[in-house]
């Protein structure tokens, strides 16, 4: 039987003639490696963007063989590709992949490894560490013992990067000290998302947006990524966790550097790391007092959601019963520059919401003087909502005179729908991101001083919580999180934009 990947729907920013690569998948048998990593490869493989002699060789503690490998990998990627799963294809696929098993804490398990890669001493290597970060440091040990990091290889980190600055900064030490900067693909996969590259599409692509892009024509920013799921089978991990680390700390403060930051000189990876971390270093930091007022923190109890009654977070498996982790989050952020002094930023996330959405919203001033009947203010200022997930589309609110005799203005929507105006499938982020990491383009990846600027900004709110004896406010299931959320913002005379 032929085994040429027959090719769906070609995605759209695909390349020519790809590199051919190794890479080491450590946690292959993992829940991330069978559900997001190994079905984005199947997806570059089925686009024809996987070299022929490319390897993929997964690596865990459990005893398998390359054929068990292989069909673990066929039973996850046909569950969670759904129509994208094309049976013709898998043989196909099935060839590039490897098993090596091995505990990632013991030196001569590493041989089996440095054998297998051996092999092809100079394809470009990659080391993607998909396991729990308290195993990075012993990778990156016995990787550089076993001396199988080339100046070739590259490592990818999968988030979470640490639980405070020290803690990551002594996992960059480890992995710094193994491999060049240059080297290293920390992953927030918001940052894979199509999405999320369109917001610098519309910031800098176009004209229109940039000259009001700042305060004196904005008058407050939202960002909010809303969840429907609850904690899933990850209770043990959310628990030491939470919705600030897990949540705000990467992707709602990389939607806000792409918000806020400056027009970078050119795409280059640096050019924008760098306009980044100016975004994330002119954070307005919090004092304990000030990060109480300027914060909220909330836990969902039993509600419904959707269709479906769901429990609690406290009767979640892994959740401790007196748990005071916080589910939902509520933040006014504030960036001190010349461009964004005065305006909030209000940053929203949390799970079992209302809705699975992820959107930024950011409202215009008022006009300055109206030459129309009625009192001054009370037509809603324009607004553009940009809308990441689940649909992608923009809308701008503009006023427009409704029809008749008086002159009566109405808003009314400018609207686009990114994903009925281009056809052609958008890349998952993990395919965008493991395409990136195999083609050596850093851009969409963050940089060590970013991580630990997010975790300075991040550390004393979550110290200012440690200290204080409330508990997260309660709130329902399938609500929109604790009526503290709306006071926030409410004290400024906003409303978030669900409530509008
Ligand atoms: C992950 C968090 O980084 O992002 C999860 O650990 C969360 O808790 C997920 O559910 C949300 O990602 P997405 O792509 O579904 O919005």
């Amino acid at each position: 039987m032929s085994t040429a990947p027959k090719t769906p729907s070609p995605a759209a920013g695909q390349r020519a003639a790809p590199p051919s690569f190794d890479l080491v998948l450590f946690g292959g048998t993992g829940d991330l490696a069978m559900r997001k990593l190994l079905p984005a490869l199947y997806r570059r493989f089925a686009d024809g963007q996987v070299a022929a002699d490319a390897r993929i060789i997964g690596v865990a503690r459990a005893t398998l063989s390359r054929e068990g490998y292989q069909a673990k990998a066929e039973e996850a990627c046909r569950q969670f590709l759904g129509d994208a799963f094309l049976a013709g294809t898998w043989a196909g696929f099935a060839r590039h992949l490897w098993y090596v098993r091995l505990d990632a804490t013991t030196a001569a398990d590493y041989r089996g490894l440095a054998d297998q890669l051996a092999m092809r001493p100079d394809v470009v290597r990659i080391f993607f560490l998909s396991t729990a970060p308290d195993l990075f440091a012993a990778i990156c040990h016995e990787l550089a013992t076993a001396g199988i990091v080339t100046p070739n290889s590259r490592i990818m980190l999968e988030k979470p990067l640490g639980e405070d600055s020290a803690s990551a900064s002594r996992i960059n030490d480890t992995v710094g000290a193994m491999a060049s900067e240059r080297q290293i693909y920390r992953i927030d996969h918001y940052l894979g998302k199509e999405t999320v590259q369109n917001l610098l599409a519309l910031r800098f692509g176009n004209t229109l947006f940039e000259p009001l892009w700042r305060r004196g024509h904005i008058r407050h920013v939202q960002v909010t990524v809303a969840e429907q799921l609850g904690v899933e089978s990850r209770g043990d991990f959310y628990d030491r966790t939470g919705a600030l680390r897990d949540m705000v700390q990467n992707h709602l403060l990389q939607l806000v550097c792409i918000l806020a930051m400056e027009a970078p000189a050119t795409s280059a990876a640096d050019a924008v790391r760098d306009e980044k971390l100016k975004v994330l270093r002119a954070l307005r930091p919090m004092g304990a007092a000030e990060a109480l007022v300027k914060t909220v923190r909330g836990q969902y109890r039993a509600g419904i959601v959707g269709a479906g009654r769901v429990e609690g977070y406290l009767e979640e498996t892994g959740v401790h019963a007196a748990s005071r982790t916080e589910t939902f989050v509520a933040i006014k952020a504030e960036v001190d520059t010349w461009r964004w002094a005065g305006v909030p930023f209000y940053l929203r996330t949390g799970k079992r919401l209302h809705e699975h959405v992820a959107e930024i919203v950011i409202t215009f001033e008022q006009i300055p003087h109206s030459i129309f009947d009625g009192p001054f203010g009370s037509q809603p200022p324009n607004r553009l909502v940009i809308r990441l997930q689940p649909e992608e589309f923009i809308t701008l609110r503009i006023l427009a005179k409704s029809p008749g005799e008086a002159m009566r203005l109405k808003p009314v929507d400018l609207a686009l729908d990114l994903g009925e105006s281009f056809k052609a499938r958008p890349l998952e982020a993990y395919e965008r991101l493991l395409g990136d990491a195999i083609q050596g383009n850093l851009t969409l990846f963050m940089r060590r001083d970013e991580v630990e600027a997010a975790w300075n900004w991040i550390d004393p709110i979550r110290a200012a919580w440690d200290a204080d004896d409330d508990r997260p406010r309660p709130y329902a299931a399938g609500s929109w999180g604790p009526a503290a959320a709306s006071a926030l913002i409410a004290r400024d005379g906003f409303a978030w934009h669900d409530e509008q």
